[in-house]
């Protein structure tokens, strides 16, 4: 069963060009992704193509322009007071850079344990044991609970960061670029951790990385976002062996960690459009090494090939 169901999704900003006027930025155009209990789903793409901001929408800290977002049959989008603020306790986000979203006056055990003041849950007594409990499961050891996040590494201060996370007991975890400051080893040590916890909690992860080599170690399904919009989406194996869209592909010849063979030397060029004047056809076009002058004109939709591989591409394939 799906814990989350998104469906078409979209968030624009309003933002101010010059003599005054103002425009909208479509960040998230149309976007649905399905995410079943206890699996992983990774969101992958270049900076700037929508991932932070679907993700904070579909947390409810960013507002949507439209879709829906149901959580276990629950559409968060349309909740408002007290149920929504028991809601957004069942998502969670970890950010890419604990330093700067840690509070740095406040002490590690005051960090994990503000989410359960602001709930309400656990009952107040209750409060201290279960931030030692969380202690010990992200790692880190009772005491290290005085210190100030500025005496921790960076990735013990992202481990500071997911016991935070945990504190609420929350079904669903975003994970925002949640290891790309952190050098390769530790990488390893964190992805570790959240596999034990997905496994031990029954977690289930949307994960944000712009890193398909990081990827690759931390899904069961894999959506490709370009430009605001899902241009491929396909269980992992499927994605790293036979991905279709050229845009997949280009990203995953960059990836010096997948096999050689099963890197096909994609080279694009061209540049990215400008989001606030997108082109009427495909958004990948101007940087295509198969483009033709149908894609010019309308854009492709998200079509699935067969065995739920789905690709918005007109000439999908190798
Ligand atoms: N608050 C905002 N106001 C205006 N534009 C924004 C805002 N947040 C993000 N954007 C724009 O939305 C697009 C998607 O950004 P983002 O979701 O951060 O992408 P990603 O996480 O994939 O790097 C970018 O063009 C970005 O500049
Ligand atoms: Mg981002």
């Amino acid at each position: 069963m799906s814990l989350l169901e998104i469906r078409n999704l979209s968030v624009r900003f309003r933002v101010k060009r010059t003599w005054g006027r103002s425009t909208y930025l479509y960040a998230v155009d149309d976007v649905s992704l399905s995410l079943p209990q206890g699996q992983t789903l990774a969101l992958v793409g270049e900076s700037g193509s929508g991932k932070t901001t679907a993700a904070l929408a579909a947390a409810r800290l960013v507002p949507a322009s439209g879709g829906s977002v149901e959580l276990a049959g629950t559409d968060l989008l349309k909740l408002e007071g007290e149920a929504l603020r028991q809601a957004r306790a069942r998502v969670q986000v970890i950010f890419q850079d604990p330093y700067s979203s840690l509070n740095p006056r406040l002490r590690a055990g005051a960090i994990v344990r503000e989410p359960m003041d602001a709930l309400g849950t656990p009952a107040k007594p209750d409060r201290d044991a279960r931030v030692e409990e969380l202690f010990a499961q992200v790692g880190l050891r009772p005491e290290q609970r005085a210190l100030f996040p500025h005496q921790f590494s960076g990735g013990q201060r992202q481990r500071i960061g997911i016991a935070r996370a945990l504190a609420t007991s929350p079904e669903l975890i975003i994970c925002d670029e949640a290891v790309s400051a952190l050098d390769v080893a530790v990488q390893a040590q964190i992805l570790n951790l959240l596999r034990r916890l997905q496994t031990n909690l029954g977690l289930t992860y949307l994960f944000i990385s712009h890193d398909l080599g990081v990827v690759q170690h931390m899904s069961d399904r894999v959506a490709v976002m370009y430009m605001g919009r899902i241009v491929e989406e396909a269980d992992r194996v499927a994605l790293f062996t036979a991905p279709q869209h050229p845009y997949t592909q280009a990203l995953l010849a960059a990836v010096p960690s997948v096999e050689r063979a099963k890197r096909k030397s994609v080279k694009v060029t061209g540049e990215t459009p400008d989001p606030l004047n997108p082109p009427r056809g495909c958004m990948f076009a101007s940087r295509c090494p198969k483009v033709q002058d149908s894609c010019k004109t309308t854009h492709p939709s998200l079509e699935e090939l067969s065995g739920g591989h789905k690709v918005a591409c007109y000439f999908p394939g190798e």
